[in-house]
Protein backbone atom coordinates (compact mmCIF):
# COMPACT_ATOMS: atom_id res chain seq x y z
CA UNK A 1 0.00 0.00 0.00
CA UNK A 2 2.81 2.23 0.30
CA UNK A 3 1.91 4.13 -3.52
CA UNK A 4 -0.74 5.05 -2.22
CA UNK A 5 0.55 7.15 1.02
CA UNK A 6 1.11 11.11 0.36
CA UNK A 7 3.60 11.36 -1.96
CA UNK A 8 5.07 14.26 -0.18
CA UNK A 9 5.57 12.67 2.91
CA UNK A 10 7.35 9.60 0.87
CA UNK A 11 10.09 12.08 0.13
CA UNK A 12 11.07 13.31 3.06
CA UNK A 13 14.26 12.24 3.90
CA UNK A 14 15.83 11.18 7.12
CA UNK A 15 18.31 14.63 8.10
CA UNK A 16 21.58 14.70 7.13
CA UNK A 17 22.64 15.57 10.55
CA UNK A 18 21.08 12.22 11.96
CA UNK A 19 22.96 10.24 9.33
CA UNK A 20 26.20 11.65 10.37
CA UNK A 21 25.45 11.56 13.97
CA UNK A 22 24.96 7.84 13.51
CA UNK A 23 27.72 6.77 11.50
CA UNK A 24 30.06 9.14 14.24
CA UNK A 25 28.64 7.07 16.77
CA UNK A 26 29.85 4.00 15.78
CA UNK A 27 33.65 5.02 15.76
CA UNK A 28 35.34 4.46 18.76
CA UNK A 29 37.55 7.66 20.12
CA UNK A 30 35.85 9.79 17.89
CA UNK A 31 35.41 13.77 19.18
CA UNK A 32 31.59 14.48 17.87
CA UNK A 33 30.84 17.77 16.98
CA UNK A 34 27.55 17.39 15.30
CA UNK A 35 25.25 17.03 18.51
CA UNK A 36 22.95 20.09 18.33
CA UNK A 37 21.91 20.03 22.16
CA UNK A 38 23.61 21.37 25.52
CA UNK A 39 25.89 18.47 26.65
CA UNK A 40 24.41 19.72 30.21
CA UNK A 41 21.75 17.78 32.11
CA UNK A 42 18.77 19.50 33.17
CA UNK A 43 19.24 21.44 36.09
CA UNK A 44 18.00 19.92 39.28
CA UNK A 45 15.47 22.37 40.33
CA UNK A 46 13.42 21.45 37.28
CA UNK A 47 13.38 18.00 37.87
CA UNK A 48 12.52 18.35 41.14
CA UNK A 49 8.80 20.40 39.62
CA UNK A 50 8.24 17.62 37.09
CA UNK A 51 8.40 14.81 40.39
CA UNK A 52 6.26 16.85 42.11
CA UNK A 53 3.89 17.92 39.79
CA UNK A 54 3.60 13.95 39.44
CA UNK A 55 2.88 13.12 42.87
CA UNK A 56 0.39 16.27 42.93
CA UNK A 57 -1.33 13.57 39.99
CA UNK A 58 -0.55 16.52 38.05
CA UNK A 59 -1.12 13.72 35.32
CA UNK A 60 -4.62 14.60 33.24
CA UNK A 61 -5.09 15.90 30.09
CA UNK A 62 -3.76 19.72 29.88
CA UNK A 63 -5.94 23.04 28.05
CA UNK A 64 -5.05 22.23 24.46
CA UNK A 65 -3.56 26.17 24.53
CA UNK A 66 -1.49 25.23 27.27
CA UNK A 67 -1.18 25.32 31.54
CA UNK A 68 -2.81 28.78 32.55
CA UNK A 69 -0.43 29.02 35.07
CA UNK A 70 2.61 28.75 32.73
CA UNK A 71 1.17 31.20 30.02
CA UNK A 72 1.23 33.98 33.01
CA UNK A 73 4.84 32.79 33.88
CA UNK A 74 5.77 33.47 30.12
CA UNK A 75 4.05 36.37 29.70
CA UNK A 76 5.70 37.97 32.69
CA UNK A 77 8.95 36.50 31.52
CA UNK A 78 8.33 38.20 27.75
CA UNK A 79 7.73 41.44 29.38
CA UNK A 80 10.29 41.58 31.85
CA UNK A 81 13.12 40.00 29.17
CA UNK A 82 12.01 41.66 25.88
CA UNK A 83 9.10 44.16 27.17
CA UNK A 84 6.69 42.70 24.93
CA UNK A 85 3.03 42.74 25.82
CA UNK A 86 2.16 39.21 25.43
CA UNK A 87 -1.17 38.32 27.21
CA UNK A 88 -1.28 34.60 28.30
CA UNK A 89 -4.17 34.55 25.20
CA UNK A 90 -1.74 35.37 23.43
CA UNK A 91 0.99 31.85 24.10
CA UNK A 92 0.29 28.54 23.17
CA UNK A 93 2.44 25.60 24.55
CA UNK A 94 3.61 23.27 22.13
CA UNK A 95 5.82 20.26 21.69
CA UNK A 96 8.93 21.98 21.42
CA UNK A 97 10.04 24.61 18.73
CA UNK A 98 9.72 21.73 16.22
CA UNK A 99 5.57 21.63 16.69
CA UNK A 100 5.53 25.23 17.43
CA UNK A 101 7.00 25.99 13.51
CA UNK A 102 5.20 23.01 11.83
CA UNK A 103 1.60 24.59 13.80
CA UNK A 104 2.73 28.04 12.08
CA UNK A 105 3.26 26.92 9.14
CA UNK A 106 0.16 25.06 8.30
CA UNK A 107 -2.14 27.60 10.32
CA UNK A 108 -0.60 30.24 7.91
CA UNK A 109 0.53 28.46 4.61
CA UNK A 110 -1.89 27.73 1.84
CA UNK A 111 -0.65 25.83 -2.24
CA UNK A 112 1.47 28.46 -3.95
CA UNK A 113 2.05 30.90 -1.15
CA UNK A 114 5.93 31.68 -1.11
CA UNK A 115 7.80 32.02 2.20
CA UNK A 116 11.81 33.79 2.04
CA UNK A 117 14.24 32.02 4.56
CA UNK A 118 17.64 33.70 4.95
CA UNK A 119 20.05 31.02 3.97
CA UNK A 120 22.34 28.98 5.20
CA UNK A 121 19.04 27.90 6.78
CA UNK A 122 17.76 25.11 10.15
CA UNK A 123 16.64 22.00 8.21
CA UNK A 124 13.22 21.46 9.80
CA UNK A 125 11.65 24.37 8.06
CA UNK A 126 11.83 23.22 3.85
CA UNK A 127 9.87 20.24 4.78
CA UNK A 128 6.88 22.06 6.43
CA UNK A 129 6.49 24.16 3.74
CA UNK A 130 6.17 21.57 1.05
CA UNK A 131 4.15 19.49 3.15
CA UNK A 132 1.49 22.65 2.37
CA UNK A 133 2.35 22.94 -1.30
CA UNK A 134 4.23 26.82 -0.38
CA UNK A 135 7.30 27.50 -2.42
CA UNK A 136 10.71 28.16 -0.32
CA UNK A 137 13.01 31.20 -1.44
CA UNK A 138 15.89 31.26 0.14
CA UNK A 139 17.99 34.31 0.10
CA UNK A 140 21.45 33.39 0.17
CA UNK A 141 23.19 35.54 2.62
CA UNK A 142 26.66 34.20 2.27
CA UNK A 143 28.65 37.23 0.60
CA UNK A 144 27.09 39.48 3.13
CA UNK A 145 28.71 37.48 6.63
CA UNK A 146 25.27 35.75 6.99
CA UNK A 147 23.23 39.22 7.24
CA UNK A 148 20.35 40.18 5.31
CA UNK A 149 20.00 43.50 2.66
CA UNK A 150 17.47 45.16 2.11
CA UNK A 151 18.04 44.98 -1.64
CA UNK A 152 18.59 41.06 -1.97
CA UNK A 153 15.12 40.79 0.40
CA UNK A 154 13.43 43.10 -1.91
CA UNK A 155 14.18 41.19 -5.34
CA UNK A 156 12.86 38.14 -3.64
CA UNK A 157 9.52 39.22 -3.08
CA UNK A 158 6.46 38.51 -5.57
CA UNK A 159 2.79 38.73 -5.27
CA UNK A 160 2.50 35.78 -3.48
CA UNK A 161 5.46 36.09 -0.84
CA UNK A 162 3.26 35.40 2.54
CA UNK A 163 5.83 35.25 4.80
CA UNK A 164 9.50 35.68 5.90
CA UNK A 165 11.40 33.59 8.12
CA UNK A 166 14.34 34.49 10.22
CA UNK A 167 16.28 32.91 12.78
CA UNK A 168 18.92 34.58 15.10
CA UNK A 169 21.24 33.64 16.66
CA UNK A 170 21.13 30.95 13.18
CA UNK A 171 21.53 27.56 13.28
CA UNK A 172 23.98 26.82 11.40
CA UNK A 173 26.10 29.78 11.82
CA UNK A 174 25.20 30.96 14.95
CA UNK A 175 25.35 34.74 13.48
CA UNK A 176 22.85 37.00 14.94
CA UNK A 177 20.97 39.33 12.58
CA UNK A 178 22.06 43.22 13.04
CA UNK A 179 19.43 45.46 13.12
CA UNK A 180 20.09 46.72 9.68
CA UNK A 181 18.71 42.97 8.81
CA UNK A 182 15.98 43.36 10.92
CA UNK A 183 15.56 46.67 9.76
CA UNK A 184 14.76 44.99 6.14
CA UNK A 185 12.82 42.46 7.22
CA UNK A 186 10.72 44.68 9.01
CA UNK A 187 10.04 47.60 6.30
CA UNK A 188 9.54 44.45 3.55
CA UNK A 189 6.84 43.20 6.18
CA UNK A 190 5.43 46.49 6.46
CA UNK A 191 5.45 47.44 3.11
CA UNK A 192 3.56 43.79 1.12
CA UNK A 193 1.45 42.96 4.35
CA UNK A 194 3.79 39.74 5.13
CA UNK A 195 3.85 37.61 8.38
CA UNK A 196 7.09 37.22 10.27
CA UNK A 197 8.49 34.08 11.65
CA UNK A 198 11.34 34.81 14.43
CA UNK A 199 12.81 31.60 15.02
CA UNK A 200 14.33 32.69 18.87
CA UNK A 201 15.18 29.06 19.79
CA UNK A 202 18.76 30.74 20.71
CA UNK A 203 17.58 33.89 22.04
CA UNK A 204 19.00 33.26 25.84
CA UNK A 205 22.51 32.19 24.41
CA UNK A 206 23.81 35.59 23.19
CA UNK A 207 27.47 36.45 24.08
CA UNK A 208 26.71 40.26 23.71
CA UNK A 209 25.05 42.03 26.32
CA UNK A 210 22.41 43.60 24.02
CA UNK A 211 21.23 42.22 20.70
CA UNK A 212 18.86 43.64 18.39
CA UNK A 213 15.38 41.92 18.00
CA UNK A 214 11.87 41.97 16.46
CA UNK A 215 10.12 40.44 19.77
CA UNK A 216 8.73 43.93 21.24
CA UNK A 217 8.39 46.02 18.23
CA UNK A 218 4.70 47.64 18.33
CA UNK A 219 4.84 48.04 14.58
CA UNK A 220 4.69 44.34 13.99
CA UNK A 221 2.57 43.04 16.57
CA UNK A 222 0.07 42.20 14.60
CA UNK A 223 2.20 39.84 11.64
CA UNK A 224 5.22 39.24 13.91
CA UNK A 225 5.24 35.25 15.21
CA UNK A 226 7.74 34.19 17.79
CA UNK A 227 8.38 30.50 18.39
CA UNK A 228 10.65 29.79 21.18
CA UNK A 229 11.82 26.74 23.21
CA UNK A 230 13.16 25.79 26.56
CA UNK A 231 15.56 22.81 25.01
CA UNK A 232 18.53 25.12 24.70
CA UNK A 233 18.89 27.64 27.26
CA UNK A 234 17.41 24.96 30.15
CA UNK A 235 18.97 22.04 28.61
CA UNK A 236 15.73 20.66 28.21
CA UNK A 237 15.86 19.04 24.95
CA UNK A 238 14.05 15.50 26.01
CA UNK A 239 11.02 17.65 27.51
CA UNK A 240 9.52 18.60 24.17
CA UNK A 241 8.46 22.19 25.38
CA UNK A 242 8.04 25.47 23.77
CA UNK A 243 5.99 27.82 22.87
CA UNK A 244 4.69 30.57 20.55
CA UNK A 245 3.91 34.18 20.75
CA UNK A 246 1.43 35.79 18.58
CA UNK A 247 -0.81 38.61 18.11
CA UNK A 248 -4.47 37.05 19.80
CA UNK A 249 -6.67 36.43 16.26
CA UNK A 250 -3.01 34.45 15.11
CA UNK A 251 -2.52 32.39 18.32
CA UNK A 252 -6.15 31.73 18.15
CA UNK A 253 -5.72 30.14 14.87
CA UNK A 254 -2.65 28.44 15.54
CA UNK A 255 -3.94 27.36 18.79
CA UNK A 256 -6.57 25.05 16.74
CA UNK A 257 -4.11 23.72 14.29
CA UNK A 258 -2.07 22.92 17.53
CA UNK A 259 -4.96 21.12 19.42
CA UNK A 260 -5.54 19.04 16.43
CA UNK A 261 -1.81 18.04 15.91
CA UNK A 262 -1.10 17.17 19.37
CA UNK A 263 -4.00 17.79 21.67
CA UNK A 264 -1.31 19.72 24.45
CA UNK A 265 1.84 19.33 26.56
CA UNK A 266 2.56 16.99 28.60
CA UNK A 267 1.12 18.56 32.18
CA UNK A 268 3.83 17.40 34.53
CA UNK A 269 6.39 18.79 31.81
CA UNK A 270 4.57 22.12 32.00
CA UNK A 271 4.84 22.75 35.60
CA UNK A 272 8.76 22.05 35.15
CA UNK A 273 8.93 24.55 32.54
CA UNK A 274 7.57 27.16 35.12
CA UNK A 275 10.39 26.61 37.57
CA UNK A 276 12.45 26.82 34.74
CA UNK A 277 11.57 30.44 33.64
CA UNK A 278 13.20 30.90 36.99
CA UNK A 279 16.73 29.18 36.19
CA UNK A 280 19.71 31.34 35.55
CA UNK A 281 20.84 30.33 32.47
CA UNK A 282 23.90 32.58 31.84
CA UNK A 283 26.34 30.29 33.42
CA UNK A 284 25.94 27.75 30.79
CA UNK A 285 25.85 30.85 28.22
CA UNK A 286 29.08 32.30 28.67
CA UNK A 287 30.54 28.64 29.10
CA UNK A 288 29.33 28.64 25.34
CA UNK A 289 31.43 32.27 25.36
CA UNK A 290 34.50 30.77 26.41
CA UNK A 291 34.18 27.36 23.76
CA UNK A 292 33.60 30.15 20.38
CA UNK A 293 36.84 31.89 21.69
CA UNK A 294 38.59 28.28 21.30
CA UNK A 295 37.21 27.51 18.33
CA UNK A 296 37.16 30.60 16.45
CA UNK A 297 40.84 30.86 17.60
CA UNK A 298 41.59 27.41 16.12
CA UNK A 299 40.04 28.06 13.01
CA UNK A 300 41.54 31.10 12.43
CA UNK A 301 45.07 29.37 12.90
CA UNK A 302 44.08 26.62 10.59
CA UNK A 303 43.07 29.65 8.28
CA UNK A 304 39.53 28.87 7.86
CA UNK A 305 37.52 32.26 7.33
CA UNK A 306 34.48 32.08 10.28
CA UNK A 307 32.00 34.61 10.37
CA UNK A 308 32.32 35.50 14.64
CA UNK A 309 29.11 34.11 15.74
CA UNK A 310 27.61 35.51 18.70
CA UNK A 311 25.09 33.08 19.92
CA UNK A 312 23.92 29.18 19.77
CA UNK A 313 26.88 26.71 19.82
CA UNK A 314 27.87 26.72 16.61
CA UNK A 315 30.65 27.69 14.50
CA UNK A 316 30.33 27.67 10.47
CA UNK A 317 33.40 27.80 8.98
CA UNK A 318 34.61 28.23 5.29
CA UNK A 319 36.10 25.07 3.89
CA UNK A 320 35.80 25.94 0.19
CA UNK A 321 39.90 26.16 0.26
CA UNK A 322 40.52 23.00 0.77
CA UNK A 323 38.99 21.57 -2.77
CA UNK A 324 36.40 19.61 -1.08
CA UNK A 325 32.77 19.60 -1.54
CA UNK A 326 31.36 19.56 2.17
CA UNK A 327 30.71 16.35 2.25
CA UNK A 328 33.50 14.55 1.50
CA UNK A 329 35.51 16.78 4.09
CA UNK A 330 33.08 15.27 6.49
CA UNK A 331 33.26 11.67 5.56
CA UNK A 332 36.69 11.98 5.11
CA UNK A 333 37.10 14.05 8.31
CA UNK A 334 35.10 11.15 10.41
CA UNK A 335 37.28 8.12 8.93
CA UNK A 336 40.19 9.68 8.57
CA UNK A 337 40.31 12.10 11.55
CA UNK A 338 37.93 10.59 13.81
CA UNK A 339 36.31 14.24 13.87
CA UNK A 340 32.61 14.67 12.95
CA UNK A 341 30.96 17.63 11.68
CA UNK A 342 28.20 18.12 9.62
CA UNK A 343 28.26 19.41 6.12
CA UNK A 344 27.13 22.61 5.04
CA UNK A 345 25.19 21.52 1.86
CA UNK A 346 22.44 20.15 4.36
CA UNK A 347 21.94 24.01 5.43
CA UNK A 348 21.96 25.23 1.72
CA UNK A 349 25.80 25.78 2.00
CA UNK A 350 28.20 23.64 0.44
CA UNK A 351 31.20 25.55 1.18
CA UNK A 352 31.06 25.56 4.88
CA UNK A 353 30.83 22.84 7.87
CA UNK A 354 28.80 23.15 11.18
CA UNK A 355 31.29 22.60 14.64
CA UNK A 356 28.91 21.91 17.00
CA UNK A 357 30.80 23.19 20.76
CA UNK A 358 28.10 22.55 22.83
CA UNK A 359 30.60 19.64 24.26
CA UNK A 360 33.51 19.38 26.98
CA UNK A 361 36.62 21.83 26.79
CA UNK A 362 38.88 19.30 27.01
CA UNK A 363 36.87 17.12 23.76
CA UNK A 364 37.09 20.16 21.82
CA UNK A 365 40.52 21.02 21.99
CA UNK A 366 40.56 17.46 21.33
CA UNK A 367 38.99 17.98 18.43
CA UNK A 368 40.11 21.01 17.06
CA UNK A 369 43.79 19.50 16.72
CA UNK A 370 42.15 16.71 15.17
CA UNK A 371 40.91 19.26 12.35
CA UNK A 372 43.87 21.10 11.94
CA UNK A 373 45.72 18.20 11.35
CA UNK A 374 43.51 16.96 8.57
CA UNK A 375 43.06 20.33 7.11
CA UNK A 376 46.44 20.98 7.24
CA UNK A 377 47.71 17.69 5.19
CA UNK A 378 44.53 18.66 2.67
CA UNK A 379 45.81 21.97 2.26
CA UNK A 380 49.77 20.42 1.80
CA UNK A 381 49.06 17.19 0.10
CA UNK A 382 45.80 17.31 -1.86
CA UNK A 383 44.29 21.43 -2.70
CA UNK A 384 45.19 23.11 -5.32
C1 LIG B 1 16.91 27.03 14.81
C2 LIG B 1 16.17 25.95 15.50
N1 LIG B 1 14.82 26.03 15.60
C3 LIG B 1 14.10 25.08 16.22
C4 LIG B 1 14.71 23.99 16.79
C5 LIG B 1 13.86 22.95 17.46
O1 LIG B 1 13.96 23.02 18.83
P1 LIG B 1 13.05 22.17 19.84
O2 LIG B 1 13.96 21.27 20.58
O3 LIG B 1 12.42 23.18 20.71
O4 LIG B 1 12.05 21.42 19.02
C6 LIG B 1 16.11 23.85 16.72
C7 LIG B 1 16.79 22.67 17.27
O5 LIG B 1 17.92 22.41 17.05
C8 LIG B 1 16.84 24.87 16.06
O6 LIG B 1 18.18 24.79 15.96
Amino acid sequence: MRHKLNPQVISFTQSGIRKFADEARTIPGIINFTIGEPEYDTPQAIKTAAYSAIDRNQTHYPPQQGLLALREAISAYETKTNHSTYTPSEIVITNGATEGLAAVLLAVLTEGDEVIIPSPMYVSYAPIIAFCKAKLVRLDTRSTDFQITPEALESLITPKTKLILITSPNNPTGVVLNQASLNAVKVAALAHDLFVLSDDVYHQLVFTETFAKLNGDPQLRDRLIITQSFSKPYAMTGWRIGYILADEPIAKAITLMHAYLVGGITTFNQHAAIEALNHDSTPMRDSYAHRRDIGLAALHSMSLPCVKPEGAFYLFPDISGCGLDSETFCLRAMREAKVALVPGVYFGADTNVRISYAISEGELRVGLERLKAFVEHLKTHEAR
